[in-house]
């Protein structure tokens, strides 16, 4: 497989007033400090993360939809990062994004037909084929070509989200980011809108950028899993090996919090490692490993020096680790990918203020 993406230390500092003391000061929210990966043709990456850790940040620089403070993202050769619009426009095509809320993702004055055609347009595709092209569309993501001249809120949710997917697939992208496509969706939907996505992906061969908070999906959808915390990366690899063998702290510590499938399936509960204490502010992170304040593991060189990203124990894999004490913990969460891959929940991270920092059972 090719590399279609490299992306180099990406940071995205948002400038802010805060109050502090009784004066307003200009700050920086750290949001994305430092990411790196890279993605092959065709390969699906999985982004998971506490919520404010910087997932969708991340996944609007790469679309270009926010303006990096700095880093690289080279798309097949070319760095889009601080590429001027004109020159940004060809590489657009290649690009898409489906949002998480199918509800104010689409133009309610436009109606399904205009929201489709209007890509092709502004690309120059399907010309004097552009209702043909829509109805294929239409057809490609189960919806009914007849209803072409519908209106966005003469359709549910999970249509809605079908529309936002053919709106992306109009341009035949080569790499679509995915920010929690799903999430807004009744369970019973999220399950065909993921197999739809999954079948789109095997057939056309596009590449993703799948973000999450269901563990269960991401195991299922991706090839690859990366883990934020507070703005950075700080595992990754390929998903069997972050599942069955995570070695940094706060991955086991999200991989033991996905809610019990275990219990419900009369296994008993496995190790259980709960994470207490709230993120730190973005504006003020640790120093050193930014997780050192809520991990059980802690030592004096975590205040002094960041951990980096790199392969540590010698697993022969592609796993790389942000961490000074990386360590393998086996066995953390149940078979989450043989179910439907959709019932093991959120990453539901408990913050319990209770003495000790960590409890296991
Ligand atoms: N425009 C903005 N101005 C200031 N801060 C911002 C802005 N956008 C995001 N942030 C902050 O950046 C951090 C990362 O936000 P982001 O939305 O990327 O997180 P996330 O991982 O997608 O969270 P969630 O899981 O809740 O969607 C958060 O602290 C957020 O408050
Ligand atoms: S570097 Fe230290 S604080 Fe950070 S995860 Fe590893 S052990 Fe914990
Ligand atoms: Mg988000």
């Amino acid at each position: 497989m090719s590399q279609l993406l490299e992306v180099t230390d990406l940071v995205k500092y948002f400038p802010v007033r805060e109050v502090q003391g009784l004066r307003m000061t200009n700050v920086n929210v750290q949001a994305v400090d430092g990411v790196s990966f890279s993605l092959d043709t065709g390969q699906t990456l999985g982004l998971v993360g506490e919520s404010g850790c910087g997932k969708s940040t991340t996944s609007r620089l790469l679309t270009r939809l926010l303006e990096p403070t700095s880093g690289s993202i080279v798309f097949e050769g070319t760095d889009l990062a601080q590429l001027p619009e004109p020159r940004l426009r060809p590489f657009r095509r290649d690009l898409q994004m489906i949002f998480q809320d199918p509800y104010s993702s689409l133009n309610p004055r436009h109606t399904v037909g205009t929201i489709l055609s209007t890509p092709l347009r502004v690309h120059g595709l399907a010309k004097g084929r552009e209702k043909q092209r829509v109805e294929e569309l239409l057809e490609l993501v189960g919806l009914n070509p007849e209803h072409i001249n519908r209106y966005p809120n003469e359709f549910s949710g999970g249509q809605r989200q079908r529309i936002g997917i053919a709106r992306a697939l109009a341009v035949e992208p080569k790499l679509i980011v995915a920010d929690e496509p799903v999430s807004a969706l009744d369970v019973s939907i999220q399950a065909q809108v993921m197999n739809l996505l999954g079948n789109l992906r095997q057939e056309l061969g596009i590449a993703f950028i799948f973000i999450a908070h269901d563990l269960g999906v991401v195991r299922h959808f991706c090839d690859r899993v990366a883990v934020m915390y507070l703005g950075k990366i700080v595992e990754m690899g390929d998903k069997e090996d972050i599942y069955n063998a995570p070695q940094h702290p706060y991955t086991q510590a999200l991989l033991s919090a996905a809610p019990d499938i275990n219990v419900v399936r009369g296994i008993p509960p496995k190790e259980r490692i709960r994470l207490v204490g709230d993120v730190p502010s973005p504006v003020n992170p640790p120093s050193g490993c930014r997780f050192r304040t809520r991990c059980w593991k802690a030592q004096e060189i975590c205040a002094t020096q960041e951990p980096p990203l790199e392969p540590k124990l010698d697993s022969g894999s592609e796993q790389v680790i942000a961490c000074h004490f990386p360590e393998i913990k086996q066995d953390l969460i149940a078979d989450v990918a043989n179910s439907d891959g959709l019932s093991s929940g959120g990453l539901g991270v408990s913050t319990q203020p209770e003495d000790p920092r960590l409890s296991a059972r």
